[in-house]
């Protein structure tokens, strides 16, 4: 089967996308597949990519990026067949040929909201991962909580501050804010890697919180800080309507360096300042309780082929859903990848397991 890796992107985590897609493209079983890299510039400009998986990498503390290439452009047009058009300079449309799946390794808004996957079902191309709905309801922290609430999975309390609110009612804000106690998270609704967040430890430091979160979305989540341990579980598609499958959890623990809690530093460019156990040493039955719970998040929001389901586990043993990730990052560090190793699907096998559950 021909194969577009589709991967960079509009949102703040284009760069994450990108090393995601190098771990993608250095692993995928070419005897099986023809891959079509293609990237999306961070002003939306679709290019046919380098196929070279060490390009992509994250390399001296920077994260790499989809260059411009002008006057070619990609689109995936519906021409007849599902074809891939390339219009190049001086827009002549020639056809890069029939494609049978896309894997749209986007994270972030513009990709793992449910606009590309929109795109592709416009297009009627097959893609891995969840449809337009799971999608968005996974991107937006706030449609996510209300619909984990609707299903009575347990989450922790919050409130919302909508577009403009923060500056037209600042003291009625505050006021509930406060009721929600210290420490609080204040993030984007719609955004990843940490990205915008800050961790508030005073109510002094909710206007510079409230500023950094609009710089990615003006809806505005604050969240009571979770205790406990941060746990993630991956969670793969059943085959032919079977139940979705969890993995064994992993767990995060910042150890070292200058975080509040687990930002985009730790995240990708200060990696030994973390320390990810994987499988998490948990007693069996929080393991069970991890993985049923990661299960129902992911049938909750109707997610398909793959996401990883963040909770937090407290020392009563409380098992509390923090977030899920539609697209979460998936190079063969992350911990996505590596909760599904050490559960017997090795890094190249995940990769077909996923194009294989889209082509289904
Ligand atoms: N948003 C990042 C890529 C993750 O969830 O892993
Ligand atoms: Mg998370």
């Amino acid at each position: 089967p021909r194969v577009v890796v589709l991967f960079g992107g509009r949102s703040g985590e284009h760069g994450i996308s990108v090393a995601t897609a190098g771990g993608v493209l250095g692993a995928i079983d070419r005897d099986r597949y023809d891959v079509v890299p293609v990237g999306i510039t961070q002003d939306g400009q679709w290019v046919v990519a380098d196929d070279d998986a060490g390009r992509w990498a994250i390399t001296d503390g920077k994260v790499p990026e989809v260059p411009a290439a002008p006057g070619e452009v990609v689109l995936p047009l519906r021409a007849g067949s599902r074809d891939v058009r390339v219009i190049e300079a001086g827009r002549v449309p020639s056809v890069l040929g029939e494609v049978d799946v896309v894997f749209p390794l986007l994270h972030g808004p513009y990709g793992e909201d449910g606009t590309v996957q929109g795109l592709l079902e416009l297009a009627d191309v097959r893609y891995v991962g969840s449809g337009v709905l799971a999608s968005a309801v996974g991107m937006d922290k706030h449609f996510m909580k209300m619909v984990f609430a609707g299903h009575g999975l347990p989450i922790g309390r919050y409130t919302v501050i909508r577009p403009g609110e923060w500056d037209a009612r600042r003291e009625e804000v505050l006021s509930e804010v406060a009721a929600l106690g210290l420490p609080l998270f204040v993030k984007p609704a719609r955004a990843g890697s940490s990205l915008g967040v800050s961790r508030v430890d005073s109510l002094d430091a909710m206007d510079a919180a409230v500023r950094a979160a609009v710089e990615h979305d003006p809806k505005v989540m604050v969240e009571a800080g979770l205790e406990g341990r941060e746990i993630e579980c991956a969670v793969l598609g059943g085959r032919a309507g079977a139940r979705p499958r969890a993995s064994l959890p992993g767990e995060i623990a910042v150890t070292a360096g200058d975080h509040d809690f687990y930002d985009f530093e730790a995240k990708y460019l200060a990696e030994a300042d973390v320390e990810l156990s994987c499988p998490a040493n948990l007693p069996d039955h929080v393991i069970k309780e991890i993985q049923e719970v990661a299960i129902r998040a992911f049938e909750a929001v109707g997610a398909e082929g793959l996401a990883r389901v963040d909770v937090f586990v407290g020392a009563d043993e409380r098992v509390v859903v923090n977030e899920i990730n539609t697209m979460p990052g998936f190079t063969p560090f992350s911990m996505y990848p590596r909760m599904w190793a050490a559960s017997g699907i090795p890094y190249p096998e995940l990769i077909d397991e996923l194009i294989q559950l889209a082509l289904e």
